[in-house]
């Protein structure tokens, strides 16, 4: 293993992550064949195969297997070590590794605009992806701080809540409901329904509600993006139910609206969360309190005034 190096034991662990050469290559910006090729070239260090292809699946070999338990301990080392050499530098250097479920997009970017020029030596990694992924991300260790509204309960956390993530059922400006008052969940769910993919907590969040009321939704549509719905929504496809943050930069000529419909908005918070007992760097953890005193004050102040105010 010698003549193995980091990066292809980086290409290796995140093919073994996502099972795809794709996922992996769009993760690491590479392209594919450079995925595959630094794959290959380990399995050829190692000297047996790391994958196998069954049908279109892709699993781990036995040996695959060791060798993503081994990179699992490597990479932990080094980020430990890591966190050692920033905390030596204080907080002038380093990296802040941020994951985020897709509402809290529209908010976050916000919120770091006056902490990057507090610590302007901090480069940050923003990762943006659904409530499952988030989940995936964090039994993998992949970042310092997760933010997400639905917190895990079968998982150790230490996990607070620091600003109100409102869900709320947006339709097209020239629907017919928008005139209306007071709209009932049932006749809600009449109308076509455009749904967020699954493994979003918003998904999950929409589901549970319909289903305590014992009522089906007719869902004409899955997107896996909130504002692919916002498109299909101003185009009229159907209504849906979203964050209001996704409206943050939509103005007073916005092709959506607000719908008034009962139990809505769904009141849900976003939530800073990291494993129990992990020790955080000095920066996530100034970060982290950041986030708690001041996020809710800088989200307000930096707002951009269009359909939320
Ligand atoms: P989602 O997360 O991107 O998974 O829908 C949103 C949320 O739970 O707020």
């Amino acid at each position: 293993m010698q003549n193995a190096t980091l990066h292809q034991l980086r290409v290796f662990a995140a093919v073994a992550r996502h099972n795809s050469f794709t996922r992996a290559a769009e993760e690491l910006f590479l392209t594919q064949p450079t995925v595959s090729m630094q794959v290959k070239q380990l399995s050829r260090t190692v000297g047996l195969p790391l994958f196998e292809q069954v049908g279109k699946k892709l699993y781990l070999t036995q040996a695959g297997k060791e060798l993503y338990e081994a990179c699992q301990d490597i990479f932990e080392r080094i980020s430990r070590f890591e966190i050692t050499v920033a905390n030596l530098k204080g907080l002038k250097q380093g990296t802040l590794r941020i994951a985020v479920v897709t509402t809290a997009k529209y908010v976050i970017p916000r919120i770091l605009g006056p902490f990057c020029q507090r610590y302007p030596g901090i480069d940050i990694s923003l990762s943006v992806t659904n409530h499952q992924h988030i989940i995936d991300g964090f039994l993998t260790n992949q970042n310092d701080l997760y933010i997400l509204s639905q917190p895990p309960e079968d998982i150790d956390v230490t996990v607070q809540p620091f600003l109100e993530n409102p869900l709320v059922v947006l339709a097209s400006r020239e629907h017919p409901l928008v005139k209306e008052k007071n709209i009932t969940l049932e006749r809600l769910a009449q109308e076509p329904f455009i749904m967020r993919e699954p493994g979003s907590g918003t998904r999950k969040e929409v589901q549970r509600m319909f289903e305590s009321h014992s009522l089906a939704l007719k869902v004409k549509l899955d997107l896996g993006s909130n504002e692919a719905i916002k498109q299909a929504v101003a185009g009229g496809l159907g209504v849906s139910v979203l964050s209001k943050h996704t409206l943050a930069l939509d103005g007073p000529n916005s092709h959506v609206a607000i719908l008034d419909v009962q139990n809505f908005p769904i009141q849900r918070h976003w939530y800073v969360m990291y494993p129990s007992g992990k020790q955080l760097s000095a920066i996530a953890m100034v970060f982290h309190d950041y986030l708690l005193n001041e996020g809710k004050q800088v989200a307000q102040e930096t707002a951009f005034r269009g359909l939320l105010s």
